[in-house]
């Protein structure tokens, strides 16, 4: 049973609950607000687990004290939420998903929260209740579709565990807004973790007939339009890039694209968000390593993303026409997949050598870029578990962001800011272009070891042509080696909601 995020208005010290949360700023010794009316209760116990310095406050320490009777919750657990200066969205979504997995293996099924920083923390207050509900639904996330033994984790852990989170207010003003912020960031945390299935599921089973599938599922909950291309009308339009790719492989390839409509009378007031698909890249006949290769079942994260925010976007329904493209195929060594030195043309009519089959991402989207393009987009983000380049240059801290408008990457740091999910922008320097000269064709497919990102963003470059474009390579933060706030092993969703706020955002005029 998914977890449900509540508003309840009420005081947090006469609640009954299992258990209840409240919080302490790093350095605070006399607490305030909803945790000094619970430290009063419980006779100044957590003052004096400060004065004894059990209590800190720092980020991510979490201290459970047993009430005995002296308030209706049985427990209280404070959360640090770190140094008050530090303080944003970011550590309500830290916290939150500490906590919920904290109270998870206690046992705990319910439990009731304050709206952490939505009074001294200063932040608003439907902020607040937004970063709950993500921090809380994404940091329970559990995969656990293949295990037979029920729903056991690793850890033997049955079920997601928690029933209800309630969040506490104890000002009636504020009830509205919490309530509201938590619907935005239930519906933007399911989205994320429609994104994360995807990546999750192996790719025996995530073909790109299953893409397309889940697509058609998505359009129909929150209704938008789906076209599916087939390799017989990628042909009919040229899109040879994208068929070479896919000529490796015995699984049919699928072009998806999914059309939301806010404002059906402005079609210059457009968005389009292209994601790589490839459901497996074993790298075709320049073969990857065997050590590892399982993860690139994950090669489809960026397109697991995309159909992962036009169910946000189809849900929140922003005033903008987004097109969602998805261009989804395996990268297999067959028979009939493409060699090294093969030239193949894209649907704008530029021809690329393909000098390593395994640099298949950029050849893909290459030509559902330019598809984009004769759809009459002209804005667009591409989103791409694009190189390995990435992972050692930006590791899992940042996605990296390059493209050829500074407005359109400025929009996505900021609705980054909102998200939390963080970018950093890389130089398109005219250098690097020589990197991807071919001999014999308008470029090459791999600039070799230097600059791998940039020179892959540089051959996308030439697909984007005049539309704003900016490309988010997430090879490091598609995945999360463990578990911390927000985050579990495996797949993030990442940039999912920065997706849906960019369109949010854009929708108000950017
Ligand atoms: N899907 C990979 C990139 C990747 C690597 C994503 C590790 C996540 C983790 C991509 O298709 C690829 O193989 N890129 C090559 C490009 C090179 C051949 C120019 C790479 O990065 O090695
Ligand atoms: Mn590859
Ligand atoms: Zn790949």
């Amino acid at each position: 049973m998914p977890t449900t995020v509540k508003v309840a208005a009420g005081d947090a010290t006469d609640f009954a609950t299992p258990a209840l949360v409240v919080n302490l700023f790093e350095g605070v010794t006399q607490p305030g607000g909803a945790t000094g009316a619970v430290d009063r209760a419980l006779d100044g116990a957590i003052s004096s687990l400060i004065a004894d310095g059990e209590i800190k406050g720092k980020l991510g320490e979490l201290t459970l004290v047993h009430t005995l009777g002296r308030i209706p919750s049985a427990r209280v657990i404070v959360a640090g939420l770190g140094k008050a200066g530090d303080f944003d969205t970011g550590s309500v979504r830290r916290v939150s998903g500490d906590v919920a997995r904290f109270l998870r293996r206690k046992g705990v099924i319910e439990y009731a929260t304050i709206a952490h920083g939505a009074g001294i923390g200063g932040l608003d207050t439907g902020a607040s209740a937004q970063a709950i509900a993500e921090g809380t639904l994404l940091g329970l996330y559990k995969f656990d579709t293949y295990r037979s033994n029920g729903s056991r984790d690793a850890e033997g852990e049955a079920g997601n565990g928690i029933d209800a989170v309630t969040i506490v207010e104890r000002d009636a003003v504020n009830i509205d807004a919490l309530a509201s912020g938590a619907t935005i960031g239930t519906t933007l945390a399911e989205s994320t973790m429609l994104a994360r299935d995807l990546v999750n599921h192996p790719a025996n089973v995530m073909t790109p007939t299953r893409m397309a599938e889940t697509a058609r599922q998505v359009a129909e909950a929150v209704g938008l339009d789906l076209d599916v291309m087939d390799s017989d009308r990628m042909a009919q339009h040229g899109m040879g890039a994208f068929l070479g790719v896919a000529q490796g492989s015995e699984e049919p390839p699928k072009l998806i694209v999914l059309t939301y409509r806010g404002d059906p009378d402005n079609p210059d007031n457009n968005l389009g968000l292209v994601g790589k698909g490839i459901t497996f890249d074993t790298g075709g006949i320049s073969l990857k390593p065997a050590a590892n290769m399982e993860a690139m079942k994950g090669d489809m994260a960026g397109g697991a993303s995309v159909i992962a925010a036009m169910r946000a976007i189809g849900t929140l329904k922003p005033k903008i026409n987004v097109t969602g493209l998805i261009a989804a195929t395996e990268n297999m060594p067959g028979g009939r997949a493409q060699r090294p030195g093969d030239v193949v043309t894209a649907m704008n009519g530029k021809t690329i050598e393909v000098i390593n089959t395994d640099a298949e991402g950029r050849l893909v989207l290459a030509d559902a870029m330019c598809y984009a393009r004769s759809l009459g987009i002209t804005r667009m983000v591409d989103v791409a578990t694009l190189t390995g380049a990435m992972v050692v240059t930006l590791g899992k801290a940042c996605t990296g962001m390059m493209g050829n408008s500074s407005e359109l990457a400025k929009q996505v740091s900021k609705a980054g800011d909102g998200s939390g999910e963080r970018f950093w922008e890389l130089p398109m320097l005219e250098d690097y272009r020589d990197l991807i000269r071919s001999d014999v064709a308008d470029m090459k497919n791999s600039g070799g070891r230097q600059a791998g990102s940039i020179t892959a963003a540089m051959l996308l470059r030439e697909f984007a042509e005049d539309a704003d474009w900016v490309h988010l390579d997430i090879a490091g933060t598609s995945t999360a080696s463990s578990a911390k706030g927000h985050l579990v092993k495996g797949a993030t969703g990442v940039p999912t909601r920065t997706l849906a706020q960019l369109a949010m955002n854009l929708a108000n005029g950017g």
